[in-house]
């Protein structure tokens, strides 16, 4: 593809940045990029503006039909003061594989990547350096053809926005509470599952919400057939320890592949502990947490780093997992990835793009 050129109009007045980082996703920074689509020109204008409204037509496919696609990545500063980019190429090809599910044309993923260097270089002194803090990377892609008719829109707009954050979870690193769903179900194989879309997370509402106020940071998705197999967490996939064992479920289609799930696999099996992609039903881990032999459970994601599962219910009977402690093998995934994502530790993968 040619390389287009990125156009930049900064903002002549900046907004005050905060004293302290406390939750996540509620504060922006100062600019934004965004680029159109149409069948004419396909993928153009592509630029960084000041960060504000966006004005759409109300008959824009994307508030009738929900044809959308997101990321989820951050920036980090390390104690040198350079700024870390943690495998952000995964969540381009990721944006491509959902866009293809949702009818949505590819975006050029070197492009993306070049925007999103260039946003974040000039929104450095927005990324907050208090332990657990790091600044929130939101790519995503709306469809904007006023259209009635359901069919894929003509045009779109690609945006990336940027959120100082801290912790996900008001827990913190501590130990969550889960609850399993057994009415509910997030997707089915043959659905949009594995791609990252608005709707997925508006079908997963209503559940979290009915569990939201007895104590439940949020619930573990069953398969949508037999509702049985273990699939994930409303925003992470999710990790077991049996008998020195770790087992996620593997991606059957309707499960998210998360880029810290993949780091996390791949850590285990640098550090030779037997870890096992398949499928696992919720018998079995009760059967486990009964006979003493479920020792973790620890959910990933960007948002969540490595969020340790302290209490898992299901159907009235509550499963304490390692007394409702941090585990040993998520405690360690929780330094080692944040260690490399900070500049604290190696990166032997090659994880870390770093932003000049
Ligand atoms: C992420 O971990 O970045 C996600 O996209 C989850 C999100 C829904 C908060």
């Amino acid at each position: 593809m040619t390389v287009q050129t990125i156009k930049v109009e900064k903002a002549t007045t900046l907004k005050q940045k905060p004293d302290a980082i406390l939750d996540f996703g509620t504060m922006f920074t100062d600019h934004m990029f965004i680029m159109d689509y149409s069948g004419d020109k396909g993928w153009h204008d592509p630029r960084i503006v000041p960060y504000g409204d966006i004005k759409l037509d109300p008959a824009a496919m994307i508030f009738h039909y929900g044809q959308s696609v997101f990321e989820g990545l951050k920036a980090y500063v390390t104690p040198n003061g350079d700024v870390h980019l943690f495998r952000p190429e995964k969540n381009f090809a990721r944006m491509n594989h959902s866009n293809e599910r949702l009818c949505i044309p590819a975006i050029d993923e070197e492009l993306a990547l070049e925007a999103l260097k260039q946003l974040v270089a000039l929104e450095k002194e927005w990324i907050p350096t208090e332990e657990g803090t790091s600044l929130y990377i939101r790519p995503f892609i709306i469809s904007t053809e006023p259209y009635l008719g359901v069919a894929p829109s003509q045009n779109y707009l690609f945006m990336i926005i940027l959120s100082p954050v801290g912790a996900y979870y008001k827990e913190g690193i501590n130990p969550v509470k889960i609850a399993v769903e057994s009415k509910y179900v997030r997707a089915v194989k043959g659905g949009t599952g594995e791609a990252k879309t608005g709707g997925n997370y508006a079908a997963s509402l209503m559940a979290q919400e009915l569990v939201s106020d007895k104590g439940f940071a949020q619930v573990l998705w069953l398969d949508g057939v037999e509702k049985k197999y273990i699939e994930e967490v409303g925003s992470m996939n999710v990790f077991f320890k049996i008998n020195g064992e770790v087992i996620t479920p593997e991606l059957t289609g309707s499960i998210l592949p998360g880029v810290t799930r993949d780091s996390a696999l791949t850590l285990l099996k640098h550090w030779d502990i037997p870890v096992t992609e398949r499928r696992i039903t919720i018998e079995e881990l009760y059967e486990a947490s009964q006979n003493g032999t479920l020792e973790e459970a620890f959910g990933t994601g960007t948002a969540a780093v490595i969020s340790p599962i302290g209490q898992l219910t299901w159907e009235g009977k509550d499963l304490i997992i390692n007394d409702g402690k941090t585990g040993e093998v998520a405690k360690r995934l929780y330094d080692t990835l944040t260690g490399i994502q900070y500049g604290k530790m190696e990166d032997p993968f090659d994880w870390i793009t770093k932003i000049d």
